[in-house]
């Protein structure tokens, strides 16, 4: 049966676009799509098949007068200068009530920008995250809404239709006010660059270190899968090395370019841990690794004249491998730790209200860190718990304390071996640090009044003190 009016209006119909509205339209919903390359929109209607209501146009008035009252439109368009032009496009075509939710990985000060703009003009606006790629907006993304709570409940059951589930739960929720939303799927993002570069780590070691080939690197990351550390990007990671490149017959793998670029959400993460002085080492070494990766010409260079130690590895390997495995999920616990003791700390500063356990509830499904020990995770901020930090998780930091030995052994051979793991390393200062009940930085204090007169504060006296030091 055909609708009077469309329920939903999408704008921009690339891949992600189509394939949400599609997943949307599965669910019985009227959806409108919107692009201005008619390529686009003759695409989506060859696609649509007859049983599903979806209506593409290349006429903006078209779209908005398809949708039924009060409207919703929501955008997929790349981040930064089209959102707003869109936004700008749309508005004025727009009534007091309408709803306009970004669904892109728009930073989270635009979207607050954008937010207040437009709630002068009446339209309620909302920042969504979605994660999943292609296939997860087809058939069951991960969904971080955020923005007006009356907003979030008109499109509730559209979201809740389409969002990946997990145990029969939705990958969606209400997640705070503002630019909640877009600022939970930053770190998503920020999370997703530490354990990829995590990842590459073990694949540096196994290549270099142990010598394994593209094959041999293939079975062992389909073994890691099957056991603690499964998730979506230990599964993909297996898959990559059973690719064989067409043209040469080789591993597609050792076909590729070992510069990885970004589109910098992660990179947003750590400026914004920065700001709000949460550390975030694992997740600052793989933005720094991203960018050292991409000075290949100067790597070639210094690889000429920096030798390093050039050692074989000698250890026995199948225990190595092993040592690797269990570092390798310390290393997700100490990224998923920093990812959320920033979310926290984001929540009191930006007002959001963030639920930890709901965050980690709709990150189990959809998303590209989906993973088991998100259940942990989520039991972990269960029933209220106000933990400061992942590793005071009793659970969590038992896992750790376990299996730490792994970790240093780990990073132990890939100095010895001169093989860069900087996000290893990173990881575990960070969990020796967070354990000190001491940290030399009492030095510190004392070098700043020296230098600088900053001052310092003492263990046994409250107040601040400065010190002469230069007089005897
Ligand atoms: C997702 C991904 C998605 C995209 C990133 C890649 O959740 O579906 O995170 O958002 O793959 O934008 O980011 P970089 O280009 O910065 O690696």
């Amino acid at each position: 049966m055909i609708k009077e009016g469309c329920d939903i209006g999408l704008i921009g119909l690339g891949v992600m676009g189509r394939n949400f509205l599609m997943n949307v339209a599965d669910h019985a919903f009227a959806v409108a799509g919107f692009d201005v390359d008619s390529g686009k929109a003759d695409a989506l209607e060859k696609e649509k098949g007859a049983e599903r209501d979806i209506r593409p146009v290349t006429a903006i008035r078209e779209f908005v007068s398809l949708l039924r009252r009060p409207r919703t439109v929501m955008l997929l368009v790349p981040a930064g200068n089209p959102v707003d032009a869109v936004i700008d496009e749309i508005t004025p075509l727009l009534d007091p009530g309408d709803l306009i939710i970004d669904s892109g990985n728009s930073h989270f000060r635009d979207t607050d920008r954008r937010g207040k703009a437009l709630i002068e003009k009446k339209i309620l606006f909302m920042g969504m995250g979605i994660s999943g790629g292609e296939y997860g907006a087809r058939h069951g993304p991960s969904l971080m809404p955020g923005g007006p709570v009356n907003a979030y409940e008109r499109v509730k059951p559209i979201l809740e239709a389409a969002a990946a589930r997990v145990d029969k739960e939705p990958c969606v929720t209400h997640l705070g006010a503002g630019s909640a939303g877009h600022y939970v799927k930053m770190i998503h993002n920020g999370i997703e660059y530490g354990i990829v570069q995590l990842i590459s780590e073990t694949y540096g070691m196994m290549k270099q270190g142990l010598g394994l080939d593209a094959d041999m690197l293939g079975a062992v990351y389909d073994e890691w899968n099957r056991t603690k550390l499964d998730g979506y990007l230990i599964e993909i990671t297996s898959k990559i090395f059973s690719h064989y490149d067409e043209k040469t017959g080789k591993p597609l793998i050792d076909m590729i370019l070992d510069e990885a670029r970004q589109k910098g959400t992660g990179m947003w993460t750590s400026w914004e841990a920065m700001e709000l002085q949460v550390p975030t080492p694992t997740i600052d070494a793989a933005v720094m690794m991203r960018n050292l990766s991409v000075l290949k010409a100067q790597r070639e260079a210094t690889a000429e004249i920096l030798h390093g130690p050039d050692q074989p590895f000698a250890g026995n390997r199948d225990a190595f491998l092993s040592a690797l495995k269990n570092a390798l999920y310390i290393g997700m616990i100490v990224t998923y730790a920093q990812g959320f003791a920033l979310l926290k700390e984001a929540s009191r500063h930006y007002d959001y209200g963030l639920n930890l356990e709901a965050v980690a509830r709709i990150w189990r499904g959809g998303c590209i860190i989906r993973t088991g020990l998100l259940e942990d995770i989520r039991s972990a901020y269960g029933e209220g718990k106000d933990l400061p930090n992942l590793l005071l998780d009793s659970c969590l930091s038992r896992e750790v304390m376990a299996l730490q030995e792994d970790l240093r052994h780990v990073v132990r051979t890939s100095v010895h071996l001169g093989i860069p793991a900087p996000a290893f390393m990173a990881s575990l200062g960070y969990v020796d640090a967070m354990r000190s009940k001491w940290l030399p930085a009492n030095l510190i204090q004392a070098q700043r009044d020296y230098f600088g007169a900053h001052t310092y504060e003492r263990i046994d006296i409250r107040g601040t003190f400065h010190t002469q030091w230069q007089q005897r």
